[in-house]
């Protein structure tokens, strides 16, 4: 009888501190300036495409949430559908040190955000902008309104819908 008690109490303490756990887990990341919270789950989220950017000295892979990644698969990327959302995740490089030559992930930066949105969004182009910055994932800004900035930036590809990624080819 003992025995059987603890075959299914343990499931269910399992069941209960895992859900607990996550919730405590996204509690503890508070949400950006601008109200946006940042995206249950979005490190299982599927590789849409990478970058590495010479100047900041920096590796980046962009995911997307299962809309973002069914809109790349049926080339429905312009524009983005409403409810897709674009993750980039920021590394320094850094030198494997077993093989000098092969640059790899070092130092965690940030992880950034852009959520699609016609109605929600329609001041910022359609998406929601939101950053988190280091380990921590402390809100990027300083205002509410800081995401003008990544708008004026992500001005530069307008006619691909703010989105600078183009997806990685794959056989
Ligand atoms: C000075 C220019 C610049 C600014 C400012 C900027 N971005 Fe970007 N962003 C880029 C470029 C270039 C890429 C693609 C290459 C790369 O990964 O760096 C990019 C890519 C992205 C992507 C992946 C989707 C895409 O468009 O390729 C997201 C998400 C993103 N940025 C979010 C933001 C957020 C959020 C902000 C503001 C807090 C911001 N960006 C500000 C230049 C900028």
């Amino acid at each position: 009888m003992q025995t059987m008690v603890k075959c299914l109490l343990t499931p269910l303490m399992l069941l209960t501190f895992g859900t607990l756990n996550a919730a405590q887990l996204q509690k503890t990341v508070a949400h950006a300036l601008n109200g946006i919270e940042i995206p249950v789950n979005y490190k299982n989220w599927k590789m849409i495409g990478v970058a590495h950017r010479l100047d900041k000295h920096s590796l980046r892979v962009v995911l997307g949430n299962q809309i973002a990644i069914n809109a790349v698969n049926n080339h429905q990327t312009n524009p983005w559908p409403d409810g897709a959302i674009l993750a980039k995740l920021v590394w320094k490089e850094t030198q494997h040190p077993a093989w000098p030559e092969a640059i790899v992930p070092g130092q965690f930066e940030h992880a950034e955000f852009m959520l699609k949105d016609q109605q929600k969004y329609k001041s910022t182009a359609g998406w929601g902008f939101a950053r988190w910055l280091g380990m921590d994932q402390k809100p990027y800004g300083e205002t509410a309104d800081f995401a003008e900035e990544c708008v004026s930036c992500h001005a530069a590809v307008k006619d691909k819908d703010h989105v600078f990624t183009i997806p990685a080819p794959l056989p």
